[in-house]
C-alpha cells in the first residue's frame, strides 16, 4: 500500500465558513476520499505577531530555520508545514492582495531564508522543491479580472517557495461576494474534486 500523502491547508480569511474556506473544504475532502490524511489550519485561530524586521532568525546559515525572537504559534505553525507533503494556500484578494491576515503569516517566513547582514536578498534555505502547493485565491471580481489586476497568486507562489514547495496548480474562485453566504457553483465544486484528487495522487 502507498503512503498516504500529508496535506496541510492555511486558509487566510477572515470569516471561518466563507467562499474560500468552503472551497478548501471541498479539495480536502476529496482529497480524503482518495486516501490522503488532511489538516486545515485557519490564520484567523494563530496567535501570530508581525515580524518585527529585527532579522535575527535569518543570520545563521542552513538548512534550519532560524529562530525568531517571537513567543507565539509560528513555530508550531512551521512544525506542522514540515508534516506536510502538500501546502494547499488559500486567501481571500482584499484590496488587490492577500489578506494581511495571509501577509502576516507570510513575512514571518523570513525566518526561512538566509539573508546576513550586508547581503541585498534573502536566499531560501530550502530552495530544492520537496513539497507540492496548491494555491487557491477568491475575489469578487470574474476570475479572469481579479488575477490580472491583483497579485494574490503572486504572493503565495512566494510563499509556496520560502516553504521548498512547488507550485503544482491554482484555483480562482471569482464572483465571490454577490451573495453574503455565496455558494461554490458547479464549476468550481468540479474543479476542486479533481484538485483534491491529482494532490492525493502526490501529482
Ligand atoms: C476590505 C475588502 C477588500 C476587498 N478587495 C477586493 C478586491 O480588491 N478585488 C476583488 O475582486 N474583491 C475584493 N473583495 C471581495 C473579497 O475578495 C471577497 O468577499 C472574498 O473573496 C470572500 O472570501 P470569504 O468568503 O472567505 O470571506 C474585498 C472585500 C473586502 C471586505
Amino acid at each position: 500500500m502507498n503512503t498516504p500523502v500529508n496535506i496541510l491547508a492555511i486558509v487566510g480569511s477572515y470569516r471561518k465558513g466563507g467562499i474560500i474556506e468552503r472551497a478548501v473544504d471541498a479539495i480536502l475532502a476529496s482529497a480524503q476520499e482518495k486516501g490522503a490524511v488532511t489538516r486545515k489550519i485557519s490564520l484567523l485561530d494563530k496567535h501570530l505577531e508581525f515580524c518585527t524586521n529585527c532579522r535575527s532568525c535569518t543570520q545563521v546559515a542552513g538548512e534550519n530555520y532560524g529562530e525568531c525572537i517571537l513567543d507565539d504559534d509560528m513555530g508550531a505553525l512551521l512544525q506542522e508545514i514540515e508534516w506536510a507533503d502538500t501546502l494547499v494556500l488559500a486567501s481571500p484578494m482584499n484590496a488587490g492582495t492577500v489578506t494581511a491576515l495571509m501577509k502576516r503569516f507570510i513575512e514571518r517566513l523570513v525566518c526561512t531564508a538566509y539573508w546576513p547582514w550586508g547581503a541585498p536578498a534573502p536566499k531560501a534555505r530550502r530552495p530544492g522543491k520537496s513539497k507540492r502547493a496548491l494555491l487557491m485565491a477568491s475575489s469578487a471580481a470574474p476570475g479572469i479580472l481579479a488575477r490580472l489586476t491583483g497579485d494574490v497568486t503572486k504572493r503565495l507562489k512566494f510563499a509556496a517557495t520560502m516553504l521548498g514547495a512547488e507550485t503544482v496548480g491554482t484555483l480562482f474562485v471569482g464572483l465571490a461576494a454577490q451573495q453574503k453566504h455565496q455558494e461554490l457553483n458547479k464549476r468550481t465544486i468540479n474543479k476542486a474534486h479533481k484538485l483534491g484528487q491529482k494532490l492525493a495522487a502526490g501529482k
